[in-house]
């Protein structure tokens, strides 16, 4: 009995492991990792994307969060088979493929000079640029009820003005 229970839980290990493939930043990629690892983790450990940042793990800070198809999501509480098949964006891909290249809200970021210690930034221009493709004239109340992502070094006032700048910018760009 004890070797069946043994045997059992081998093969319980074994079936955990996935392949997942999707896609990350406009290319095809493919990672062999225990199905419930944490996106997070794939990303970071795996495909060595480390912009992405570890806060809490529980879906609360919002330090990891990544585009699934468009959406702002927490790639804590993701699991890596659930990205199979989808459409993975990270702070490293939002701009696009040119190294130049700049998306209007990192660009906002920059001239609002927002950060202050730097490590939630990744996931507030992820979260930012996700509220814009959504909405792309958010007021200050719809920022504060969807941008739910904690920053310790309290910049939100500078992330307001620079969610209300790229807006502006993107806005001008689509009329030009
Ligand atoms: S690390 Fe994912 S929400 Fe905090
Ligand atoms: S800039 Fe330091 S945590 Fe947000």
């Amino acid at each position: 009995m004890l070797k069946a229970g043994r045997q059992a839980v081998s093969l319980h290990v074994i079936n955990c492991r996935a392949v997942a493939s999707f896609n990350l930043n406009g290319r095809t990629v493919t990672v062999d990792v225990s199905g419930d690892m944490p996106l997070l983790w794939a990303l970071r450990d795996h495909l060595f994307l480390t912009g992405t940042k570890y806060g809490c793990g529980i879906a609360l800070c919002g330090a990891c969060t990544v585009h699934m198809d468009g959406i702002a999501v927490r790639s804590c509480r993701i699991n890596t088979a659930a990205a199979e098949g989808r459409a993975i964006t990270t702070i490293e891909g939002l701009s696009g493929n040119g190294e130049d290249e700049v998306h209007p809200v990192q660009q906002a970021w920059i001239d609002e000079q927002v950060p202050q210690c730097g490590y939630c930034q990744p996931g507030m221009v992820m979260a930012a640029a996700a509220l814009l493709a959504e909405n792309p004239s958010p007021s200050d109340e719809d920022i504060n009820s969807q941008i739910t992502n904690i920053c310790r070094c309290g910049t939100y006032p500078r992330i307001r003005r620079a969610i209300h700048a790229a807006a502006k910018s993107m806005a001008a760009a689509e009329e030009s």
